[in-house]
C-alpha cells in the first residue's frame, strides 16, 4: 500500500510543473488531493493493514501528502501571478490616448431663438403668459372679431376637433383674450409664446405647426407711437442698434389700424439680395392697435383703455438669421440639421 502511495505521489509531483492554467490546477487537485481524489481514497484504506503497520504507514503517508500539498500551493501561487500579469497586459490602459467624444444634447434652434426673444421682452418689462393650445372657435376667432363666415378665416386653415367647437389654435392671439380676462382691470404687458397649428400643405415655406410669440400691452393712453417705439426697440436689441425698420399698413380683424413690420435685410444691408428677394427688407411681424371689440371681449372698456398687440414667428426669425431655406427642417428631427446649432 505504501508503494502504491509513493507511486501516486510521484506521478502527481511530476505532473504539477506541466500545469499552466488554474483550470488544469483545479482538475489536478481533485484528481489527487480532493475528497474523492486518489490519495485520500487510498489513505482511507489504512484499516486494511495489519494493526502494527498502521502507525508507520500513517506517518509516512502524512509526510508525503504534506509535501505534495506544499508543492501544489507553491505552483498555484506561480500560476496565479502569471495569470494576473497576463490580464494586466491585455487590459492595459493607454492613459495618453485621447478620450471619445460624448454626444452632448443641445437646445433646439427654435428654443434658442425663443429664449433670446423672452430675454429681450423681459428686459422691457413684459412677462410671459402661457395660454392653451386647444382653443374654442369662440376665443380663437369670434372674440378676435372673426365672425363665423368672415373671409379672414381663410387666412388660417384650421384643425378642428370632432366636435367643431374645439380647435388647435391657429395663432397665439386668442391668448390676448385669456390674458385680458385674467388681468382685468389691471394694465397688461405680456408676451404669449406657444405652438400654433394650421391645416396647410407642408412645403419649404409653410409647416402645419410653428411657434408664435404674441405680445400685448393694455393700459391708459397707449398709442400707435408706443407700438412703434416698443417694436423698434425690440428689433434693435435683436438685430443691432443700426438696423433700419419700417411699418407697412396691413389688415388683421383684431387690430385697427394694423401693420406689418419689416427690418432692413441683414444679409445685404438693404442693398437687395436673394434672402430679401431683392427688396432690401425682411418682414418679421404683424402688429396693430387692439381693436375696440377685442378690448371689450377681454373685459376692458375701450373708452378708457387702449393697447397694442403684435405677433412674430420664431422659426421665420431663425431661418432668416441662419439662412435656413426650408422650414420642414425644424420638426424633422434630423441630427445633421440640429447639431449645427
Ligand atoms: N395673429 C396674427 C397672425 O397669426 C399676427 C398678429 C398678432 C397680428 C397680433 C397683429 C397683432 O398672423
Amino acid at each position: 500500500m505504501l508503494n502504491q502511495l509513493e507511486t501516486i505521489v510521484q506521478t502527481a509531483h511530476a505532473e504539477l510543473p506541466q500545469l499552466t492554467t488554474s483550470e488544469a490546477l483545479i482538475a489536478w487537485n481533485s484528481q489527487y488531493l480532493g475528497r474523492k481524489g486518489e490519495i485520500p481514497v487510498l489513505l482511507r484504506r489504512v484499516s486494511e493493514l495489519p494493526k502494527e503497520e498502521r502507525p508507520a504507514f500513517g506517518q509516512r503517508a502524512n509526510e508525503l501528502k504534506q509535501t505534495l500539498e506544499a508543492a501544489y500551493e507553491a505552483h498555484s501561487q506561480a500560476i496565479k501571478s502569471a495569470e494576473l500579469a497576463q490580464a494586466l497586459k491585455m487590459g492595459a490602459l493607454d492613459v495618453t490616448m485621447p478620450g471619445r467624444k460624448m454626444a452632448r444634447g443641445r437646445l433646439h434652434p427654435s428654443t434658442q431663438t425663443l429664449r433670446r426673444i423672452y430675454q429681450i421682452w423681459a428686459d422691457m418689462g413684459f412677462q410671459i403668459y402661457r395660454s392653451r393650445d386647444v382653443e374654442t372657435d369662440e376665443v380663437n376667432f369670434q372674440m378676435l372679431n372673426f365672425p363665423p363666415h368672415h373671409p379672414a378665416r381663410e387666412m388660417q386653415d384650421t384643425f378642428y376637433t370632432t366636435n367643431h367647437e374645439l380647435l388647435l389654435r391657429t395663432h397665439t392671439s386668442p391668448g390676448q383674450i385669456r390674458a385680458m380676462r385674467e388681468f382685468h382691470p389691471e394694465p397688461i404687458r405680456v408676451i404669449l409664446p406657444g405652438m400654433c397649428y394650421r391645416n396647410e400643405q407642408i412645403t419649404a415655406r409653410s409647416e402645419i405647426q410653428f411657434h408664435q410669440v404674441e405680445g400685448l400691452a393694455v393700459g391708459h393712453n397707449i398709442r400707435f407711437s408706443d407700438l412703434k417705439g416698443t417694436l423698434i426697440n425690440f428689433v434693435r436689441r435683436l438685430y443691432g442698434a443700426n438696423r433700419a425698420t419700417r411699418f407697412r399698413a396691413s389688415y388683421f380683424p383684431f387690430t385697427e389700424p394694423s401693420a406689418e413690420m419689416d427690418v432692413e435685410c441683414f444679409l445685404c444691408d438693404g442693398k437687395g439680395c436673394r434672402l430679401c428677394k431683392h427688396s432690401g427688407w425682411l418682414e418679421i411681424l404683424g402688429c396693430g392697435m387692439v381693436h375696440p371689440n377685442v378690448l371689450r371681449n377681454g373685459g376692458y372698456d375701450p373708452e378708457i383703455f387702449s393697447g397694442f398687440a403684435f405677433g412674430m414667428g420664431p422659426e421665420r426669425i431663425t431661418m432668416l438669421r441662419h439662412g435656413i431655406e426650408d422650414i420642414r427642417y425644424f420638426w424633422a428631427n434630423d441630427l445633421r440639421f440640429l447639431q449645427q446649432f
